[in-house]
């Protein structure tokens, strides 16, 4: 469709929705879980290392893709695949990352929705037996209604548009979390018996930490929390106009990210060890947050209650604020390739995916399943192919990254790219589609 493209009102506005797109469920849910899985710090130093060595530079190959082509993933690959004589075969590598978003809103609706009840539930008081209340309400059709709600408000904000929509709700959302994460990991400190949570979080046990699976998780965690390998963050650049300095705002995407899951990690270590819940966490699955935190709440009283909305609250703004870029990917890929109009492609995609949720609320096994085909496939596989394509195919990526910025790192940048991120990358799916495969299958066959 011809016309003119829709473009971010303000710099901030693009860095804060990209911010916002990066923190969300992966931070809070996803990095405390892992963590608690991988033995505390030492899992945290190697998402570190990964997301230095291996996110950011895919991070930057994304939006040099995005705003160099101001088009959809699909289309921006084809843009430049003809532009470098190469295949125009490229262009899949953007149909999957069309299919990667679908998969993942899907599922992440769903968690996003009992975040949702949980927030409900915090200000009644959660009762004694968390684990059973989990089980109410994890699954089954209570689970699949409270997933429509919160994609009824995605699916809201994303037909506003880009400026009006998407950049406006991520001015007000992205400081409102801020200080909210900061807030509870300051009353967090002031407990009792948080100090065994921080040495938990803080102390590396090294022995622990360096093996392959856990090797694995932390990169499918550091492409998980920066949005990357589908797309979103291509889709995001793509309204932004040439005078941005890209190298700068991924460090300071990426920092931020972090920042949040760091300190994401100080509020529920912390909360979990004052009141003696490690258990609760050690043998984690995804639902651990859900059982272990809200005991702490129900322990705390009616400070619990106020700690426990703010808490699911915080949650739930970084999980809408993600689930807008996921929606946006798919949105944009329809609206450039078909030519529809943002309502009806927020409309369409929105309500299939909201279906497709409906195997995630059956069981959360399925939501695991999804979860893990997502990250360990999806996002790993859609950042090898990022990174051999900006590094080996796009001509003169240096030239686009740099438009309007420094020349700086771009060199070790493109090293990186060239041989670092795919070396990575092939060892994460060597090792990990085995294990992915053998999870699928034993879902279809159980
Ligand atoms: N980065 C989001 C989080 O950490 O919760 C999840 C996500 C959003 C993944 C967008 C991928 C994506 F394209």
């Amino acid at each position: 469709m011809a016309g003119s493209r829709e473009q971010w009102n303000s710099k901030a506005g693009f860095i804060l929705a990209a911010v916002g797109s990066a923190v969300g469920l992966g931070n809070m849910w996803r990095f405390s879980y892992l963590t608690a899985e991988g033995g505390g710090a030492a899992f945290v130093m190697l998402y570190i290392a990964f997301t230095l060595a291996v996110g950011l530079p895919v991070l930057l190959a994304e939006l040099t893709l995005g705003r160099g082509s101001g088009k959809s993933p699909i289309q921006a690959l084809a843009h430049f695949a003809n532009a470098a004589s190469a295949s125009r075969a490229w262009s899949v590598l953007g149909a999957i990352f069309v299919a990667a978003g679908f998969l993942i809103l899907a599922y992440y609706g769903v968690i996003a929705g009992w975040t949702l009840r949980y927030a409900g539930e915090a200000v009644l008081g959660f009762g004694p037996d968390t684990g059973a209340l989990f089980g109410r309400i994890s699954e089954g059709a209570t689970a699949f209604v409270f997933h429509m709600v919160f994609m009824g408000l995605t699916i809201s904000i994303v037909i506003g548009g880009v400026g009006a929509g998407i950049e406006r709700v991520s001015l007000i959302a992205m400081p409102a979390l801020f200080v909210l994460v900061i807030g509870i990991a300051g009353y967090a400190a002031t407990l009792d018996g948080s100090g065994a949570g921080y040495a938990y979080y803080l102390n590396a046990d090294l022995g622990n930490a360096l093996t392959v699976p856990i090797f694995v998780d932390a990169a499918g965690q550091a492409f998980f929390s920066l949005s990357l390998g589908m797309g979103a963050m291509l889709t995001y650049a793509s309204y932004l106009s040439r005078d941005d300095d890209l190298p700068a705002e991924s460090a300071i995407i990426a920092t931020a990210d972090f920042g949040v899951a760091f300190l994401a990690g100080l509020m529920v270590f912390p909360l979990i060890f004052a009141f003696g819940l490690q258990d609760d966490v050690s043998g984690s699955t995804v639902g651990a947050l859900f059982v272990a935190l809200p005991k702490a709440f129900a322990s705390m009283g009616d400070a619990g209650r106020v700690v426990g909305l703010l808490f699911f609250l915080a949650l739930l703004v970084g999980a809408l604020t993600s689930a807008i870029s996921l929606l946006e990917v798919v949105v944009s890929a329809a609206m450039d390739g078909l030519g529809w109009g943002r309502v009806p492609a927020a409309l369409v995609a929105g309500v299939s995916i909201t279906a497709l949720g409906a195997g995630a609320a059956w069981s959360t096994e399925v939501l695991g399943v999804m979860d893990s085909v997502a990250n360990n496939l999806f996002l790993v596989g859609g950042g090898l192919g990022l990174a051999v394509f900006v590094g080996w195919v796009m001509p003169d990526p240096i030239g686009e990254a740099r438009a309007g910025g420094q020349q700086g790192w771009l060199g070790l940048w493109l090293f990186l790219l060239r041989f670092a991120v795919p070396v990575a990358l092939i060892f994460v799916l060597w090792n990990s589609v085995p294990s992915t495969w053998a999870q699928l299958v034993a879902l279809f066959a159980g």
